[in-house]
C-alpha cells in the first residue's frame, strides 16, 4: 500500500513539474513573433522543372503512386514499390503525401473533395493541352504560384518532398492509368 501511495505521490510530482515547467517557458517567451518569422515561406517560389523529370519507368510511376496514396510508412499497407520503403535510414517513419486527403483519383480509397478530381488527368488536362508538365510539377512544388490563398501543401518551398519525389508525383498524376 505504502509503495503504490510513493508511486502516486512521485508520478504527481513529475506532472506538476511537466506543467509548471511549461507554464514557465510561455511566460518567458510570450512573444511568437520570432517563430512565426521562423515560419515564413516568403512569397510563392517559381521553379524550373530538372531535366528528365518526367518518366515512363513503372518503378518511377509506382513511388509516386505510392506517395500520392499513402500518409505515411508507418500505416502503409501492402506492397512498397522499389525504393519506398516503411522508415527513413535514420530509423524514422517516412512520411508520403497524402495527396487523397484533398484529391480523387484513380484507385484512391475515400479521396476527398477539397481540391479538384484528378481522375483521367491526361485525357482531360494533358492531351487537350490545358497543362503541361512543368506546370503540374510547379503546382505540386508550390501551388501558391497561381492561388495566393491557395489550401493545397507547399511540398518544395517547405522541404517536404525533394525535386525527385516531386517528379514522381508529376508522372504518376499525368501518367495513364489502366
Ligand atoms: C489540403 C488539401 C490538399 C492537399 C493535401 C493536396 N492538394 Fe492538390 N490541390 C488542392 C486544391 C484546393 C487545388 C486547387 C487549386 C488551388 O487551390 O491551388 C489543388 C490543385 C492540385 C493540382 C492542379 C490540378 C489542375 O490541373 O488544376 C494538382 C496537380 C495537385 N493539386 C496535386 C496534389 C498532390 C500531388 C498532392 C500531394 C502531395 C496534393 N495535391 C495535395 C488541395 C490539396
Amino acid at each position: 500500500m505504502n509503495k503504490i501511495l510513493t508511486l502516486a505521490i512521485t508520478a504527481a510530482a513529475v506532472l506538476t513539474n511537466t506543467f509548471a515547467a511549461d507554464v514557465r517557458s510561455a511566460i518567458e517567451s510570450p512573444d511568437a513573433k520570432k517563430i512565426l518569422k521562423k515560419d515564413y515561406l516568403g512569397p510563392a517560389k517559381k521553379y524550373t522543372m530538372p531535366a528528365g523529370c518526367i518518366s515512363n519507368d513503372p518503378d518511377a510511376i509506382a513511388r509516386g503512386k505510392f506517395i500520392f496514396h499513402n500518409l505515411n510508412g508507418g500505416a502503409a499497407e501492402g506492397h512498397f514499390p522499389k525504393g519506398l520503403a516503411k522508415k527513413l535510414p535514420n530509423g524514422e517513419v517516412k512520411q508520403y503525401g497524402n495527396c487523397v486527403a484533398c484529391h480523387n483519383i484513380e484507385d484512391a480509397q475515400g479521396g476527398g473533395n477539397i481540391g479538384p478530381d484528378l481522375t483521367n488527368y491526361k485525357a482531360y488536362f494533358m492531351d487537350t493541352n490545358t497543362r503541361d508538365n512543368a506546370w503540374v510539377y510547379q503546382k505540386i512544388a508550390d501551388p501558391r504560384i497561381d492561388n495566393e490563398n491557395t489550401h493545397m501543401t507547399i511540398n518544395l518551398t517547405t522541404g517536404l518532398f525533394t525535386e525527385t519525389e516531386i517528379c514522381e508525383m508529376t508522372s504518376y498524376i499525368v501518367s495513364e492509368k489502366k
